[in-house]
């Protein structure tokens, strides 16, 4: 049975990081879902499909060719890992993950990649709804403020001019559609490990997941003798 480490958790709270650390350490595969619903978005202005139109953007999702490559995100074939960044494309990927139809497809192909091969995998609705069975669980949460510091030190180095109040204030809309969604709403997993990051470092973060992980592995590997 493949890896699977599932990481949820709010936007800021520092899970990207966490999980491209975590993957690297075990040798196994790094899934960005954000990536892949914001990149869903991006070819979906592309192409100037109405963004409610859930039928259309399901379709779409069955379509498009999303592949991480080396730290990129290709979309059928276009390095699109900057642009998904951008407050437009954010903004719009919100419609786009809010539709049952576009997650039913989703989950469908992040389910295929973690049958394939071990993963780190994450995401707000990993532990919940798409790997219900995974091996490990955490939900990676801080306070609004720090995962607002974060996310405003983040775009100080892109040099997007946003203030530290318009970081907070669109983070607070985020976690309202985060926790609202109809479908894979941002919650944690009832058997999913909770990690407050606040006082942690990532070195520190990432510490906990490897130990995590081993305990989990060496807990399996007894119950399976
Ligand atoms: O993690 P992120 O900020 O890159 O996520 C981008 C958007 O996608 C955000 O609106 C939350 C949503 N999302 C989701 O609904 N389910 C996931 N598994 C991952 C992200």
């Amino acid at each position: 049975m493949p890896l699977i480490v599932t990481l949820d958790g709010p936007a800021g709270a520092g899970k990207s990081s966490a999980a491209r650390a975590l993957a690297a350490r075990l040798n196994v595969h790094y899934m960005d879902t954000g990536a892949m619903y914001r990149a869903l978005a991006w070819a979906a202005m592309q192409r100037g499909y109405a963004l409610e139109n859930s039928a259309l953007i399901a379709e779409l999702a069955r379509e498009v060719q999303i592949v991480f490559d080396t730290g990129r995100v290709l979309v059928d074939g276009t390095d699109v890992s900057a642009e998904i960044r951008s407050e437009k494309v954010t903004a719009a990927t919100r419609y786009v993950a809010d539709a049952p139809a576009v997650r039913e497809v989703m989950k469908i192909i992040q389910r295929k990649i973690g049958s394939e091969c071990d993963i780190v995998t994450e995401g707000r609705d990993q532990g919940t709804v798409v790997f219900p069975t995974a091996t490990v669980k955490v939900f990676l949460t801080a306070s609004a403020v720090h995962r607002a510091k974060r996310r405003h030190q983040e775009e100080v180095v892109r040099g997007s001019g946003l203030t530290f109040q318009e970081v907070l204030e669109s983070q607070s809309v985020r976690d309202a559609a985060d926790i609202a969604r109809p479908v894979g709403a941002l919650v944690a997993a009832v058997d999913a490990v909770v990690i407050e990051t606040d006082s942690l470092t990532l070195e520190e973060v990432v510490e906990c997941l490897v130990s995590l992980v081993e305990e989990t592995r060496q807990a399996r590997g007894k119950h399976d003798d």
